[in-house]
């Protein structure tokens, strides 16, 4: 029920429409005075009086009943008090229905609208570092919520895998490597034959490793069979951080996918009038948007990384017939996705606005000792696994008992690594510490996944209890919060993805389990006073249970039973 709405139909404003009403209702910061409040202040000058008087008034007029129980004028300010039983019973009502279908929180909204998402995006052979880790959980999160909301994700990791890079790798394999070696090292044995050759190169090895990669372009079989070797190794090795991630996707078309798309882009851009010369290379001009020149093409004929996400863009409007199409990217590119998105428009394709370069900042290790040894990338497998060796301490001294260790460990110390990715508006540069991250009391996911726990336990006594089912309790404060945050879960997934935040159900995790916390503290649920309040506590704690495992879930991040 949009409580907003109820309230707006039963105010009458002369010369205000309802939808005014709407929307300037506001929940208080404080809301011991209210749940909403209307600021009175500009209907003075079309009403002609004070708007303490106004408030006043309208304060008078107002129909209470038993959805709004009472209204106050304070200030300038009409505030509203919601019925506590009715705000339950709403939420009860609509938990319910939700439950049976896809889960409290979902939502038909998108419509089965397509939302393509390009997240991870790593580059083959290359080591799948702290870098990516932001992309790769914030694009997980995404897909998950759009699809939580009625759309249909479309999860594409547009694999870095064409470029002379290529032709280093197999010309430094030829040199130094051999089969059983690197099938045995896998990516870290491609890296070091990658790292070699570029710390070792000649001009001849240079000119080598061009001849290689040309030999991949060209189709050549060896040439073509080491490289597919070299893709399925890092493949098989992302898979598996993927899976302790819990990320999906629906395509792995990467950058040499589109290389044979790329001439009708070409076509396409010459027929539109926009491709002029300069310095022999093919280049369409932005310098009326003030920005640098578009390269298509180099003057040796070449593709460029921007040409191959140009042809890419086509190819999943053509493919997919997206309603939006996200970049989930380091804020880095800013300049490359604003390029992007401009041609596409200056060629007349009315769906570059529905192009979004979802920006964020970078994540950077406060322990200086792994990430500043020289030449060392920071290999996020590193981060997961010493993240999951510090939850294993952690809980072990908190409790010795505690069974499947390992596979508690796993959720805790994996969780903690994406929440610290996801809790900060997704645009801020942040710095990850492994303690911090791993406080139990912290703004953390392992703060909220022992508050999952707690409630667990709590319903694990209380089996034989049913769920509250009519009967009149009124809510204290500690309850009433607690609603209210609960009740809140469906907006906040909503406006998470209407502003590719994922941190907005990150910060509703810890405010609710701070929330349930307090109630936890101050009211009995075993013990309560009644059987009536007992059932209601319980049917608290079961929803704050489940929605608090719904969202984490949506972030990527699984919940122990005990902890
Ligand atoms: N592989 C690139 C990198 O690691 C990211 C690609 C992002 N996606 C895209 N369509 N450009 O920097």
């Amino acid at each position: 029920m949009d409580h907003k709405a109820y309230i707006a139909e039963r105010l009458h404003v002369a010369g205000v429409e309802t939808q005014e009403i709407y929307a300037s209702l506001a929940v208080p910061p404080d809301t011991s005075l209210g749940d909403y409040a209307l600021p009175c202040f500009k209907f003075a000058k079309v009403l002609h009086k004070s708007p303490a008087l106004i408030a006043e008034e309208l304060a008078q007029a107002f129909p209470t009943d038993g959805v709004v129980s009472s209204v106050s004028a304070v200030n300038g300010y009409l505030n509203f008090k919601m019925d506590r039983m009715h705000l339950f019973e709403t939420f009860w009502a609509e938990f319910t229905a939700a439950e049976m279908e896809s889960g409290y929180g979902s939502s038909d909204m998108g419509g089965g609208k397509t939302v393509c998402i390009d997240y991870s995006s790593v580059n083959i052979a290359k080591p799948f570092h702290i870098g990516h880790l932001s992309t790769t959980v914030l694009g997980g999160a995404l897909y998950r919520i759009f699809n939580f909301l009625g759309y249909r994700a479309v999860g594409i990791n547009h694999l870095g895998d064409y470029g002379t890079q290529f032709g280093k790798l197999i010309s430094a394999y030829k040199r130094w490597g051999n089969r059983e070696e690197v099938e045995r090292g896998g990516i870290h044995a491609i890296n070091d034959l990658y790292v070699r050759f570029n710390s070792e190169a000649t001009e001849e090895m240079e000119a080598e490793a061009r001849e290689y990669f040309r030999l991949i372009e060209s189709g050549d079989r060896e040439a073509n069979e080491l490289f597919n070797w070299f893709k399925s190794l890092t493949l098989s090795y992302v898979g598996k951080i993927y899976d302790r991630l819990h990320v999906t996707f629906d395509s792995y078309c990467g950058e040499s996918f589109y290389i044979d798309k790329i001439p009708a882009v070409v076509e396409k851009l010459k027929e539109k009038g926009l491709l002029v010369e300069s310095r022999g290379a093919q280049v369409v001009d932005l310098e009326k948007f003030g920005m640098a020149p578009f390269i298509v093409l180099r003057s040796d004929g070449a593709s460029l990384y921007a040409t191959r996400d140009l042809a890419a863009a086509f190819y999943r409007k053509e493919t997919y017939g997206f309603d939006k199409c996200l970049y989930v990217v380091a804020y880095q590119q800013n300049l490359h996705f604003q390029q992007l998105f401009k041609v596409i428009e200056l060629m007349g394709e009315p769906w570059a606005k529905d192009m979004v370069h979802v920006a964020y900042g970078m994540v950077s290790l406060e322990d200086g000792a792994m990430s500043t040894r020289k030449g060392k990338v920071v290999w996020l497998e590193d981060v997961l696994s010493r993240c999951v060796e510090k939850a294993k301490q952690i809980l072990s001294e908190k409790n010795p008992d505690l069974g499947d260790k390992d596979g508690v460990a796993e959720k805790v110390g994996v969780g903690a690594v994406i929440f610290g990715a996801l809790y900060n508006n997704k645009i801020k540069d942040t710095v990850f510490s492994y303690d911090k991250a791993l406080n139990f009391d912290g703004e953390t996911s392992v703060y909220v996944q022992y508050t999952c726990a707690r409630a667990a336990s709590v319903l694990e006594k209380l089996t034989d209890t049913p769920f509250w089912s009519g009967e009149n309790v009124q809510p204290n404060e500690r309850e009433f919060e607690l609603v209210k945050a609960l009740a809140s879960f469906p907006d906040t997934v909503r406006a998470a993805a209407e502003n590719y935040e994922p941190s907005m159900i990150a910060r509703w995790c810890v405010d609710t389990a701070q929330i349930f916390n307090k109630f936890y503290i101050e009211c009995r649920v075993v013990n309560a006073e009644t059987e009536e309040l007992r059932r209601f506590r319980k049917t608290l704690t079961e929803t704050a249970n489940r929605t608090l495992r719904r969202a984490l879930g949506l972030l990527g991040i699984g919940v122990p039973e005990k902890m």
